[in-house]
Protein backbone atom coordinates (compact mmCIF):
# COMPACT_ATOMS: atom_id res chain seq x y z
CA UNK A 1 0.00 0.00 0.00
CA UNK A 2 1.31 2.92 -0.84
CA UNK A 3 0.50 6.25 1.27
CA UNK A 4 0.49 9.53 0.06
CA UNK A 5 0.41 12.81 2.52
CA UNK A 6 -1.28 15.82 1.66
CA UNK A 7 -0.64 18.84 3.68
CA UNK A 8 -3.51 21.91 2.90
CA UNK A 9 -1.91 24.94 3.77
CA UNK A 10 -3.37 27.47 1.79
CA UNK A 11 -5.51 29.96 3.89
CA UNK A 12 -3.53 32.86 4.47
CA UNK A 13 -4.44 33.13 8.33
CA UNK A 14 -6.38 36.71 8.65
CA UNK A 15 -6.18 36.45 12.30
CA UNK A 16 -2.66 36.09 12.99
CA UNK A 17 -2.23 40.20 11.81
CA UNK A 18 1.92 38.96 10.13
CA UNK A 19 2.46 39.35 7.19
CA UNK A 20 4.26 35.71 7.42
CA UNK A 21 2.48 33.10 6.45
CA UNK A 22 0.35 31.60 9.16
CA UNK A 23 1.78 27.55 8.77
CA UNK A 24 5.49 29.87 8.81
CA UNK A 25 4.87 30.63 13.00
CA UNK A 26 6.74 29.01 14.91
CA UNK A 27 5.77 26.54 17.63
CA UNK A 28 9.30 25.63 19.50
CA UNK A 29 11.13 26.94 17.52
CA UNK A 30 9.78 25.17 14.76
CA UNK A 31 7.44 26.59 11.80
CA UNK A 32 4.20 25.09 12.10
CA UNK A 33 4.25 23.55 8.59
CA UNK A 34 7.33 21.85 9.72
CA UNK A 35 6.07 20.07 12.40
CA UNK A 36 3.38 18.30 10.12
CA UNK A 37 5.79 17.59 7.24
CA UNK A 38 7.78 15.83 9.92
CA UNK A 39 5.10 13.85 10.58
CA UNK A 40 4.20 13.15 7.61
CA UNK A 41 7.93 11.51 6.66
CA UNK A 42 7.30 9.06 9.95
CA UNK A 43 4.21 7.65 8.39
CA UNK A 44 5.10 7.91 4.67
CA UNK A 45 8.14 7.04 2.66
CA UNK A 46 6.63 8.94 0.04
CA UNK A 47 7.37 12.76 -0.41
CA UNK A 48 4.25 14.91 0.74
CA UNK A 49 2.35 17.16 -1.27
CA UNK A 50 2.06 20.79 0.22
CA UNK A 51 -0.96 22.40 -0.72
CA UNK A 52 0.12 26.50 -0.49
CA UNK A 53 -1.79 29.88 -1.55
CA UNK A 54 0.23 32.88 -2.21
CA UNK A 55 3.61 33.16 -0.70
CA UNK A 56 4.41 29.84 -1.89
CA UNK A 57 7.82 31.06 -2.64
CA UNK A 58 8.20 31.84 1.45
CA UNK A 59 6.99 28.57 2.41
CA UNK A 60 9.38 27.00 -0.20
CA UNK A 61 12.64 28.46 1.28
CA UNK A 62 11.73 27.68 4.68
CA UNK A 63 11.14 24.36 3.94
CA UNK A 64 13.99 24.12 1.19
CA UNK A 65 15.84 20.94 3.11
CA UNK A 66 12.61 18.91 2.94
CA UNK A 67 11.94 16.71 -0.05
CA UNK A 68 8.66 18.25 -0.64
CA UNK A 69 5.79 18.69 -3.53
CA UNK A 70 4.38 21.75 -3.78
CA UNK A 71 1.21 22.01 -5.33
CA UNK A 72 -0.42 25.61 -6.14
CA UNK A 73 -3.85 26.79 -5.34
CA UNK A 74 -4.55 29.80 -6.76
CA UNK A 75 -7.89 30.56 -5.27
CA UNK A 76 -8.82 29.62 -2.01
CA UNK A 77 -12.36 28.10 -2.51
CA UNK A 78 -12.29 25.52 0.11
CA UNK A 79 -10.86 22.61 1.59
CA UNK A 80 -12.32 20.29 -0.85
CA UNK A 81 -11.01 22.87 -3.98
CA UNK A 82 -7.67 22.41 -2.23
CA UNK A 83 -7.24 18.55 -2.46
CA UNK A 84 -8.29 18.43 -5.97
CA UNK A 85 -5.45 20.99 -7.20
CA UNK A 86 -3.27 17.37 -6.18
CA UNK A 87 -5.18 14.86 -7.73
CA UNK A 88 -3.10 14.85 -11.26
CA UNK A 89 0.04 14.33 -8.82
CA UNK A 90 -1.50 11.38 -7.20
CA UNK A 91 -1.74 7.04 -8.03
CA UNK A 92 -4.79 5.67 -8.85
CA UNK A 93 -3.95 3.14 -6.10
CA UNK A 94 -2.52 5.26 -3.06
CA UNK A 95 -4.15 5.83 -0.12
CA UNK A 96 -4.39 9.23 0.81
CA UNK A 97 -4.20 10.81 4.17
CA UNK A 98 -5.27 14.46 4.39
CA UNK A 99 -3.54 16.68 7.13
CA UNK A 100 -3.36 20.65 7.95
CA UNK A 101 -0.30 22.42 7.57
CA UNK A 102 -1.50 24.65 10.80
CA UNK A 103 -2.66 21.13 12.82
CA UNK A 104 0.80 20.73 14.15
CA UNK A 105 1.19 17.89 17.01
CA UNK A 106 -1.07 15.43 15.16
CA UNK A 107 0.77 12.97 16.20
CA UNK A 108 2.39 9.67 14.45
CA UNK A 109 1.21 7.30 16.64
CA UNK A 110 -2.24 8.37 15.96
CA UNK A 111 -2.14 8.58 12.02
CA UNK A 112 -0.41 5.27 12.11
CA UNK A 113 -3.63 3.65 13.84
CA UNK A 114 -5.84 5.26 11.50
CA UNK A 115 -3.90 3.95 8.56
CA UNK A 116 -3.22 0.80 10.06
CA UNK A 117 -7.16 0.26 11.25
CA UNK A 118 -9.00 1.62 8.58
CA UNK A 119 -10.25 -1.47 6.32
CA UNK A 120 -9.40 -1.55 2.67
CA UNK A 121 -12.63 0.00 0.40
CA UNK A 122 -13.71 1.95 3.93
CA UNK A 123 -12.77 5.64 4.35
CA UNK A 124 -10.93 6.58 7.48
CA UNK A 125 -11.20 9.45 9.05
CA UNK A 126 -10.60 11.52 13.30
CA UNK A 127 -13.14 12.33 15.51
CA UNK A 128 -13.29 13.88 18.57
CA UNK A 129 -15.52 14.39 21.58
CA UNK A 130 -14.60 18.19 23.19
CA UNK A 131 -17.45 20.00 25.77
CA UNK A 132 -17.09 23.22 23.42
CA UNK A 133 -17.61 22.34 19.30
CA UNK A 134 -18.06 25.73 18.28
CA UNK A 135 -16.21 26.48 15.01
CA UNK A 136 -16.25 22.37 13.95
CA UNK A 137 -17.81 20.27 11.81
CA UNK A 138 -20.13 18.19 13.66
CA UNK A 139 -20.13 14.62 13.25
CA UNK A 140 -23.75 13.01 12.36
CA UNK A 141 -24.29 9.49 12.97
CA UNK A 142 -27.44 6.85 12.48
CA UNK A 143 -29.15 4.64 14.61
CA UNK A 144 -26.52 2.05 14.41
CA UNK A 145 -24.16 4.92 15.20
CA UNK A 146 -22.41 4.81 11.87
CA UNK A 147 -21.18 8.21 10.59
CA UNK A 148 -23.36 9.89 7.76
CA UNK A 149 -22.54 13.05 7.45
CA UNK A 150 -20.67 16.08 8.97
CA UNK A 151 -22.45 19.05 9.00
CA UNK A 152 -20.29 22.33 9.14
CA UNK A 153 -21.43 24.66 11.96
CA UNK A 154 -22.57 27.29 9.29
CA UNK A 155 -25.08 24.71 7.85
CA UNK A 156 -25.89 23.43 10.88
CA UNK A 157 -29.69 23.48 13.15
CA UNK A 158 -29.55 24.09 16.04
CA UNK A 159 -30.11 20.59 17.15
CA UNK A 160 -26.71 19.55 15.03
CA UNK A 161 -24.81 22.31 17.10
CA UNK A 162 -25.75 21.01 20.57
CA UNK A 163 -23.44 17.66 19.24
CA UNK A 164 -20.27 17.28 20.64
CA UNK A 165 -18.54 14.61 18.43
CA UNK A 166 -16.62 17.15 16.13
CA UNK A 167 -14.58 16.80 12.66
CA UNK A 168 -10.57 17.16 13.15
CA UNK A 169 -10.50 17.35 9.17
CA UNK A 170 -7.53 14.19 8.69
CA UNK A 171 -8.53 11.73 6.29
CA UNK A 172 -7.23 8.63 5.30
CA UNK A 173 -9.30 7.78 2.05
CA UNK A 174 -8.58 5.77 -1.23
CA UNK A 175 -7.28 7.92 -3.89
CA UNK A 176 -9.46 6.31 -6.86
CA UNK A 177 -12.45 7.68 -4.47
CA UNK A 178 -11.36 11.36 -4.17
CA UNK A 179 -10.83 11.04 -8.36
CA UNK A 180 -14.38 10.43 -8.55
CA UNK A 181 -15.59 12.64 -5.74
CA UNK A 182 -13.99 15.72 -5.73
CA UNK A 183 -15.11 17.18 -9.09
CA UNK A 184 -18.58 16.27 -8.40
CA UNK A 185 -18.05 18.72 -5.25
CA UNK A 186 -20.95 21.55 -5.03
CA UNK A 187 -20.13 24.73 -3.29
CA UNK A 188 -23.76 25.66 -2.66
CA UNK A 189 -23.38 26.15 0.75
CA UNK A 190 -23.08 29.78 3.55
CA UNK A 191 -19.87 30.11 2.70
CA UNK A 192 -19.95 29.11 -1.85
CA UNK A 193 -16.75 26.63 -0.63
CA UNK A 194 -16.17 23.44 -1.84
CA UNK A 195 -16.47 21.57 1.49
CA UNK A 196 -13.99 18.33 1.51
CA UNK A 197 -16.69 16.74 4.28
CA UNK A 198 -18.99 16.57 2.06
CA UNK A 199 -17.29 13.50 0.40
CA UNK A 200 -18.25 11.59 3.49
CA UNK A 201 -22.30 11.49 2.05
CA UNK A 202 -21.07 10.68 -1.16
CA UNK A 203 -19.09 7.69 0.55
CA UNK A 204 -22.57 6.82 2.23
CA UNK A 205 -24.23 7.13 -0.57
CA UNK A 206 -22.07 4.17 -2.45
CA UNK A 207 -22.24 2.25 1.06
CA UNK A 208 -18.67 2.42 2.02
CA UNK A 209 -18.30 2.38 5.58
CA UNK A 210 -16.88 5.38 7.51
CA UNK A 211 -14.11 3.96 9.80
CA UNK A 212 -12.89 6.78 12.90
CA UNK A 213 -10.81 6.83 15.18
CA UNK A 214 -9.78 9.38 18.18
CA UNK A 215 -6.63 10.83 19.09
CA UNK A 216 -4.46 9.96 21.65
CA UNK A 217 -4.72 13.35 23.23
CA UNK A 218 -6.93 16.23 22.33
CA UNK A 219 -4.27 18.75 21.89
CA UNK A 220 -2.91 16.92 18.69
CA UNK A 221 -6.18 18.12 16.70
CA UNK A 222 -6.10 21.47 17.68
CA UNK A 223 -6.06 24.22 14.96
CA UNK A 224 -4.05 27.62 14.85
CA UNK A 225 -6.04 30.40 13.98
CA UNK A 226 -4.64 33.38 16.08
CA UNK A 227 -1.80 33.97 18.72
CA UNK A 228 -3.96 33.02 21.96
CA UNK A 229 -4.32 29.83 20.05
CA UNK A 230 -0.41 29.24 19.02
CA UNK A 231 0.33 30.36 22.37
CA UNK A 232 -1.56 27.66 24.28
CA UNK A 233 -0.37 24.91 21.90
CA UNK A 234 3.11 25.81 22.52
CA UNK A 235 2.50 26.15 26.70
CA UNK A 236 0.92 22.16 25.85
CA UNK A 237 4.17 21.31 23.85
CA UNK A 238 6.35 22.27 26.24
CA UNK A 239 4.17 20.64 28.98
CA UNK A 240 4.43 17.33 27.18
CA UNK A 241 8.74 17.99 26.75
CA UNK A 242 9.09 18.65 30.66
CA UNK A 243 6.89 15.75 31.45
CA UNK A 244 9.08 13.80 29.13
CA UNK A 245 12.23 14.58 30.40
CA UNK A 246 11.33 14.31 34.05
CA UNK A 247 10.03 10.90 33.32
CA UNK A 248 13.97 10.38 32.04
CA UNK A 249 15.31 11.34 35.26
CA UNK A 250 16.21 15.04 34.85
CA UNK A 251 16.05 17.12 37.74
CA UNK A 252 13.74 20.52 36.56
CA UNK A 253 13.15 23.31 38.85
CA UNK A 254 9.99 24.35 37.43
CA UNK A 255 8.90 22.25 34.29
CA UNK A 256 6.36 26.04 33.43
CA UNK A 257 9.46 27.32 33.06
CA UNK A 258 11.79 25.61 31.02
CA UNK A 259 11.46 25.90 27.08
CA UNK A 260 12.49 22.89 24.57
CA UNK A 261 13.23 23.42 20.90
CA UNK A 262 14.35 20.86 17.94
CA UNK A 263 16.15 17.84 19.97
CA UNK A 264 17.07 17.98 22.88
CA UNK A 265 18.80 14.61 24.61
CA UNK A 266 19.54 14.61 28.30
CA UNK A 267 22.04 12.52 30.22
CA UNK A 268 21.76 11.17 34.45
CA UNK A 269 21.58 13.12 36.90
CA UNK A 270 21.10 16.46 35.37
CA UNK A 271 19.61 19.44 36.96
CA UNK A 272 18.22 22.17 35.48
CA UNK A 273 17.37 25.52 37.59
CA UNK A 274 14.28 28.04 35.98
CA UNK A 275 14.36 29.87 33.21
CA UNK A 276 16.10 27.65 30.85
CA UNK A 277 15.77 27.35 26.94
CA UNK A 278 17.15 24.40 25.16
CA UNK A 279 17.35 24.31 21.54
CA UNK A 280 19.10 21.39 20.11
CA UNK A 281 21.22 20.11 22.48
CA UNK A 282 23.39 17.26 23.88
CA UNK A 283 23.86 16.94 27.87
CA UNK A 284 26.06 14.28 29.47
CA UNK A 285 25.53 12.81 32.83
CA UNK A 286 25.79 14.57 35.98
CA UNK A 287 25.71 18.13 34.36
CA UNK A 288 24.09 21.18 36.18
CA UNK A 289 22.08 24.17 34.43
CA UNK A 290 21.97 27.39 35.81
CA UNK A 291 18.77 29.51 36.09
CA UNK A 292 18.56 32.07 33.29
CA UNK A 293 20.44 30.58 30.32
CA UNK A 294 19.87 29.94 26.86
CA UNK A 295 21.81 26.79 24.88
CA UNK A 296 21.48 26.63 21.02
CA UNK A 297 23.09 23.80 18.83
CA UNK A 298 25.16 22.61 22.20
CA UNK A 299 27.18 19.64 23.48
CA UNK A 300 27.60 19.29 26.46
CA UNK A 301 29.78 16.55 28.19
CA UNK A 302 29.42 14.88 31.37
CA UNK A 303 29.97 17.02 34.63
CA UNK A 304 29.89 20.20 33.05
CA UNK A 305 27.98 23.16 35.23
CA UNK A 306 26.83 26.00 33.42
CA UNK A 307 26.11 29.13 36.18
CA UNK A 308 23.02 31.65 36.02
CA UNK A 309 22.52 33.64 32.92
CA UNK A 310 25.22 31.95 30.21
CA UNK A 311 24.41 32.19 26.42
CA UNK A 312 25.92 29.93 24.70
CA UNK A 313 25.66 29.11 21.18
CA UNK A 314 26.96 26.40 18.15
CA UNK A 315 29.46 25.09 21.12
CA UNK A 316 31.16 22.53 22.58
CA UNK A 317 32.07 21.90 26.28
CA UNK A 318 34.71 18.94 27.29
CA UNK A 319 34.06 17.28 30.89
CA UNK A 320 33.88 18.99 33.97
CA UNK A 321 33.87 22.42 32.13
CA UNK A 322 32.39 25.69 34.88
CA UNK A 323 31.13 27.86 32.70
CA UNK A 324 29.61 31.39 34.06
CA UNK A 325 27.93 33.00 35.47
CA UNK A 326 27.25 35.64 32.94
CA UNK A 327 29.39 34.11 30.15
CA UNK A 328 28.54 34.31 26.36
CA UNK A 329 30.42 31.54 24.08
CA UNK A 330 29.66 32.36 20.47
CA UNK A 331 29.52 29.53 17.18
CA UNK A 332 32.52 27.66 17.01
CA UNK A 333 33.87 28.40 20.61
CA UNK A 334 35.39 24.47 21.78
CA UNK A 335 35.84 24.18 24.89
CA UNK A 336 38.66 20.71 26.05
CA UNK A 337 37.89 19.16 29.59
CA UNK A 338 38.12 21.30 32.65
CA UNK A 339 38.14 24.28 31.25
CA UNK A 340 36.76 27.10 33.52
CA UNK A 341 35.16 30.12 31.85
CA UNK A 342 33.86 32.97 34.60
CA UNK A 343 31.96 36.40 34.61
CA UNK A 344 31.97 38.81 31.65
CA UNK A 345 33.86 36.42 29.07
CA UNK A 346 32.92 36.03 25.32
CA UNK A 347 34.80 33.45 23.72
CA UNK A 348 33.99 33.21 19.36
CA UNK A 349 35.33 30.63 17.47
CA UNK A 350 38.11 29.32 19.48
CA UNK A 351 39.90 26.37 20.95
CA UNK A 352 40.92 26.13 24.21
CA UNK A 353 42.62 22.94 25.74
CA UNK A 354 41.99 20.86 28.86
CA UNK A 355 42.37 23.15 32.27
CA UNK A 356 42.85 26.60 30.91
CA UNK A 357 40.65 29.45 32.83
CA UNK A 358 39.88 32.60 31.69
CA UNK A 359 37.68 33.84 34.58
CA UNK A 360 37.36 37.43 34.29
CA UNK A 361 35.84 40.01 31.88
CA UNK A 362 37.52 38.79 28.50
CA UNK A 363 37.21 38.76 24.82
CA UNK A 364 38.66 35.43 23.13
CA UNK A 365 37.91 35.36 19.40
CA UNK A 366 39.98 33.10 16.74
CA UNK A 367 41.95 31.41 19.09
CA UNK A 368 43.89 28.88 20.01
CA UNK A 369 44.88 27.95 23.77
CA UNK A 370 46.75 25.37 24.78
CA UNK A 371 46.24 23.76 27.63
CA UNK A 372 46.47 24.93 31.69
CA UNK A 373 47.05 28.85 30.28
CA UNK A 374 45.28 31.10 32.69
CA UNK A 375 44.07 34.15 31.00
CA UNK A 376 43.68 37.32 33.28
CA UNK A 377 41.53 39.49 33.69
CA UNK A 378 40.54 41.98 30.98
CA UNK A 379 42.52 40.29 28.17
CA UNK A 380 41.15 40.91 24.58
CA UNK A 381 42.01 38.91 21.62
CA UNK A 382 42.49 41.99 18.89
CA UNK A 383 41.52 39.54 16.11
CA UNK A 384 40.17 42.01 13.15
CA UNK A 385 42.36 44.28 11.57
CA UNK A 386 39.44 46.50 10.34
CA UNK A 387 39.06 44.16 7.15
CA UNK A 388 40.25 40.69 8.14
CA UNK A 389 39.98 38.12 11.30
CA UNK A 390 43.19 37.23 12.07
CA UNK A 391 44.38 34.21 15.07
CA UNK A 392 46.04 34.33 18.43
CA UNK A 393 47.77 30.88 19.25
CA UNK A 394 48.88 30.74 23.11
CA UNK A 395 51.00 27.81 23.93
CA UNK A 396 50.66 25.48 26.85
CA UNK A 397 50.83 26.77 30.25
CA UNK A 398 51.03 30.31 29.46
CA UNK A 399 50.43 32.92 32.31
CA UNK A 400 49.05 36.02 30.84
CA UNK A 401 49.45 38.68 33.19
CA UNK A 402 45.76 41.10 33.30
CA UNK A 403 44.80 43.97 30.81
CA UNK A 404 46.38 42.46 28.25
CA UNK A 405 45.98 42.79 24.44
CA UNK A 406 47.15 40.65 21.81
CA UNK A 407 47.13 42.06 18.24
CA UNK A 408 46.92 39.16 16.17
CA UNK A 409 47.80 37.13 14.21
CA UNK A 410 50.30 36.26 17.27
CA UNK A 411 51.94 33.09 18.54
CA UNK A 412 53.09 32.82 22.00
CA UNK A 413 55.53 30.06 23.07
CA UNK A 414 54.58 27.69 25.60
CA UNK A 415 55.43 28.19 29.42
CA UNK A 416 55.61 32.10 28.72
CA UNK A 417 54.37 34.98 31.09
CA UNK A 418 53.42 37.98 30.05
CA UNK A 419 53.38 41.04 32.39
CA UNK A 420 49.83 42.79 33.23
CA UNK A 421 49.08 45.21 31.08
CA UNK A 422 51.42 44.26 27.80
CA UNK A 423 50.26 44.69 24.49
CA UNK A 424 51.57 42.39 22.38
CA UNK A 425 51.95 42.92 18.32
CA UNK A 426 54.70 39.96 17.41
CA UNK A 427 55.36 36.53 18.37
CA UNK A 428 57.20 35.48 21.78
CA UNK A 429 59.52 32.77 22.69
CA UNK A 430 58.55 29.92 24.85
CA UNK A 431 59.29 30.31 28.99
CA UNK A 432 60.30 33.94 28.81
CA UNK A 433 58.86 37.12 30.71
CA UNK A 434 57.23 39.62 28.45
CA UNK A 435 56.80 43.11 29.38
CA UNK A 436 56.17 45.55 26.44
CA UNK A 437 56.32 48.90 28.49
CA UNK A 438 58.80 50.17 31.20
CA UNK A 439 57.22 50.63 34.13
CA UNK A 440 57.84 53.79 35.96
CA UNK A 441 56.16 53.59 39.32
CA UNK A 442 56.36 56.82 41.66
CA UNK A 443 56.17 58.17 45.25
CA UNK A 444 55.27 61.65 45.67
CA UNK A 445 55.36 61.66 50.11
CA UNK A 446 54.61 65.23 49.75
CA UNK A 447 51.23 65.18 47.80
CA UNK A 448 48.33 66.60 49.26
CA UNK A 449 44.59 65.39 47.94
CA UNK A 450 42.40 68.13 46.82
CA UNK A 451 40.00 69.31 48.88
CA UNK A 452 36.40 70.51 47.60
CA UNK A 453 36.55 74.23 47.54
CA UNK A 454 33.98 76.39 49.88
CA UNK A 455 31.33 77.78 47.90
CA UNK A 456 31.37 81.95 47.67
CA UNK A 457 27.94 83.61 48.72
C1 LIG B 1 -12.57 22.50 8.34
C2 LIG B 1 -13.66 21.44 8.14
C3 LIG B 1 -14.40 21.27 9.46
C4 LIG B 1 -13.44 20.87 10.55
C5 LIG B 1 -12.32 21.89 10.65
C6 LIG B 1 -11.27 21.35 11.58
C7 LIG B 1 -14.34 21.68 5.85
C8 LIG B 1 -15.37 22.20 4.92
N1 LIG B 1 -14.56 21.88 7.12
O1 LIG B 1 -13.25 23.71 8.62
O2 LIG B 1 -15.40 20.27 9.33
O3 LIG B 1 -14.13 20.77 11.78
O4 LIG B 1 -11.69 22.09 9.37
O5 LIG B 1 -10.32 22.35 11.87
O6 LIG B 1 -13.40 21.06 5.42
N2 LIG B 1 -7.37 25.33 3.20
C9 LIG B 1 -6.77 25.39 1.97
N3 LIG B 1 -7.45 25.92 0.93
C10 LIG B 1 -8.71 26.39 1.04
C11 LIG B 1 -9.33 26.31 2.31
C12 LIG B 1 -8.63 25.78 3.37
O7 LIG B 1 -5.61 24.99 1.81
O8 LIG B 1 -9.26 26.84 0.06
C13 LIG B 1 -6.62 24.76 4.32
C14 LIG B 1 -6.34 25.80 5.40
O9 LIG B 1 -5.07 26.36 5.21
C15 LIG B 1 -6.40 24.99 6.67
C16 LIG B 1 -7.33 23.83 6.34
O10 LIG B 1 -7.40 23.77 4.93
O11 LIG B 1 -5.15 24.45 7.00
C17 LIG B 1 -8.71 23.97 6.95
O12 LIG B 1 -9.32 25.13 6.41
P1 LIG B 1 -10.27 26.06 7.26
O13 LIG B 1 -10.76 27.15 6.42
O14 LIG B 1 -9.61 26.41 8.54
O15 LIG B 1 -11.47 25.04 7.53
P2 LIG B 1 -12.55 25.16 8.64
O16 LIG B 1 -13.60 26.12 8.21
O17 LIG B 1 -11.94 25.37 9.96
CA1 LIG C 1 -9.80 25.99 10.77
Amino acid sequence: MSIQVVILAAGQGKRMFSTLPKVLHLLAGKPLLEHVVLTAFKVSDNNPLVVHGHQGSVLQETLSNYKVTWVEQKEQLGTGHALQQTLPQLDDDAQVLVLYGDVPLISETTLKKLIETTPPHAIGMLTAEIANPAGYGRIKRDHHHRIIQIVEEKEATNEERALNEINPGIYFVPAKYLKKWLPLLKNKNGQNEYYLTDIISLAVQEHLPIHAIQPAVIEEIFGINDKLQLATLERFYQRQQAEKLLRAGVTISDPTRLDIRGEVTIGNDVSIDINVILQNVRIGNKCIIGPNTILKNVILADGVEIKANCIIEDSEIGSNGVIGPFARLRPGTILEQEVHVGNFVEIKNSKISTASKINHLSYIGDAKIGKSVNVGAGTITCNYDGANKNVTTIGDNVLVGSDTLFVAPVIIGEGATIGAGSIIVKDAPPHALILTHELKQRSKTDWVRPSKKKEEK
